[in-house]
């Protein structure tokens, strides 16, 4: 059977950055432990005047087809996975396929494009599209481009606005991939649910505290789902779990969850039990709330072990930094994470081709899945070629003044004519927004 997957991946990220500790909790009235210990936050990125979720997402893809030497003709589709669409008809993949053909010789024109939408999920969503049509035979020897762009606003004074982030990542589906293989294999747990929502409107409608128990709701589902056509999982098995990350504190709630699953009635639950018990059974307990508290009073004493510490240090906590540092990128979280995670392995030389990670994607609304995936020989050598660490420092710091400025910028109710803002940086050698057309399209244009 063919091996298909991830050969390659880049991201851009906005290029502006509110220190969340010194900046943003200090105007907030708020104390700077809340994000960098409750949230696992320190910075959110956000982009600058001239950049949107299509100069994003074509700024990433434009870095990842020159790193490869890919012509347009090499591309049979482009899916564009958003929840920061500012059209509901023309989807976002045909800006920025006209972006990317201002650059490269040839066009798009008999590539499929389109655009995915499930709140965050839909980035692993798209992949799952390309995958799909790479196995079926329809690619014609072709790739599948999938870009997962957005920016992570939420209206002024909302509590997500803790949990801001923008940016873009690129990736390439195809046959003998360099990076990781995706298993056939997929858990679902997905339910009709109100947590976050945009009707009609930029920025969300959102119930924080239920969107966190939503999260692990589905992820539990997904998980069972996907233990009953790949069979049992257990701590080992994944080398790095990459979880979507809306901000650090939930993956680490989700992360002692999944672990206290993956030991139950395992040789490590035993190792365990004298230091804090055995996990509380269910049939032991009157009421689901006395077997829930004891569960809680369980997960707490667990996640104090060192074994578990260990475990939580090298299989989830590697995936986090980058994340730390730019907030929610929504449909490109999870993906940022698997980023995240593999670049701490290639810096402290750990190999690991062959291995496996866990891949847990979720998107309100709601919806989890799970998957693995098998790291592949080129691992290594894409990952090198990345430019996190530049582009994250390269970032302009701005004040909370200023950034009351670029929220407003990015502000569909807010008159963009008269409020005539300086950008911030100058931008090079990237594409740039670049006014509307007589239709009310956004357009846009390279600059050398
Ligand atoms: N020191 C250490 N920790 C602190 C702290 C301090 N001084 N102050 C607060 N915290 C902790 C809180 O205990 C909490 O952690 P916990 O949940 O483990 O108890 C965390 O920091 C956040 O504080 P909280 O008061 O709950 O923040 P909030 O009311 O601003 O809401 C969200 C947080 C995530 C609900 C909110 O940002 C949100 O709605 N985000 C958007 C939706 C989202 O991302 N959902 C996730 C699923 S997709």
């Amino acid at each position: 059977m063919t091996a298909v997957g991830i050969d390659a991946i880049e991201i851009h990220t906005g290029k502006l950055r509110v220190d969340l500790a010194e900046t943003f909790a200090p105007a907030k009235g708020e104390s700077p432990e809340k994000y960098t210990k409750g949230l696992g936050l320190n910075a959110s990125s956000f982009p600058d005047t001239y950049e949107d979720i299509v100069t994003m997402g074509a700024n990433a893809a434009r870095r990842l087809m020159e790193r490869h030497g890919l012509s347009p003709s090499d591309i049979g589709r482009i899916d564009v996975a958003t929840e920061s669409a500012f059209d509901n008809s023309k989807p976002v993949s045909t800006y920025i396929a006209g972006c990317l053909e201002q650059v490269f010789d040839g066009d798009f024109h008999h590539a499929n494009k389109g655009e995915r939408k499930f709140a965050c999920i839909s980035g692993t969503q798209s992949l799952d599209d390309a995958y799909n049509w790479i196995k079926a035979g329809r690619n014609r020897g072709r790739s599948a481009l999938v870009v997962a762009t957005d920016t992570a606003l939420y209206a002024r004074g909302d509590a997500g606005e803790a949990t801001q982030g923008a940016g873009a990542v690129a990736m390439l589906i195809d046959e003998d991939p360099d990076l990781v293989e995706l298993s056939t294999e997929q858990g679902y747990g997905s339910a009709d649910e109100t947590d976050f929502l945009k009707p009609n409107q930029q920025f969300p409608s959102v119930d924080g505290k239920r969107s966190v128990q939503v999260y692990l709701a589905r992820m539990r589902e997904a998980v069972e789902d996907y233990e009953s056509v790949a069979g049992d999982i257990h701590p080992e098995d994944f080398a790095l779990l990459p979880f979507h990350t809306p901000f650090p504190g939930m993956v680490r709630k989700a992360a002692a969850l999944a672990y206290r699953h993956m030991i139950r009635d395992t040789a490590i639950e035993e190792e365990l039990a004298d230091e804090i018990g055995r996990q509380p059974r269910f049939e032991a307990f009157d009421s689901d709330e006395a077997h829930r508290e004891a569960m809680s009073e369980y997960t707490d004493r667990l996640v104090d072990t060192d074994r578990y510490r260990e475990w939580y240090a090298e299989v989830v906590d590697p995936t986090l930094t980058v994340s730390r540092e730019v907030g929610n990128w929504y449909t490109g979280s999870v993906h940022v994470a698997r980023i995240s995670g593999l670049k701490h392995a290639l810096e402290n030389d750990i190999d690991l081709a062959g291995r496996r990670l866990g891949v847990a994607s979720y998107g309100s609304g709601a919806q989890a899945e799970v998957h693995a995936e098998t790291i592949q020989d080129g691992w290594a050598e894409e990952i090198a070629a990345l430019q996190v660490d530049e582009q994250l420092a390269a970032r302009r710091d701005i004040s909370f003044e200023e950034y009351e400025r670029i929220h407003d910028v990015h502000n569909h109710d807010v008159d963009r004519q008269a409020e005539d803002v300086e950008e911030f940086t100058t931008p090079s050698g990237e594409f740039v927004f670049d006014g509307w057309g007589r239709m009310g399209e956004r357009k846009y244009r390279f600059v050398e």
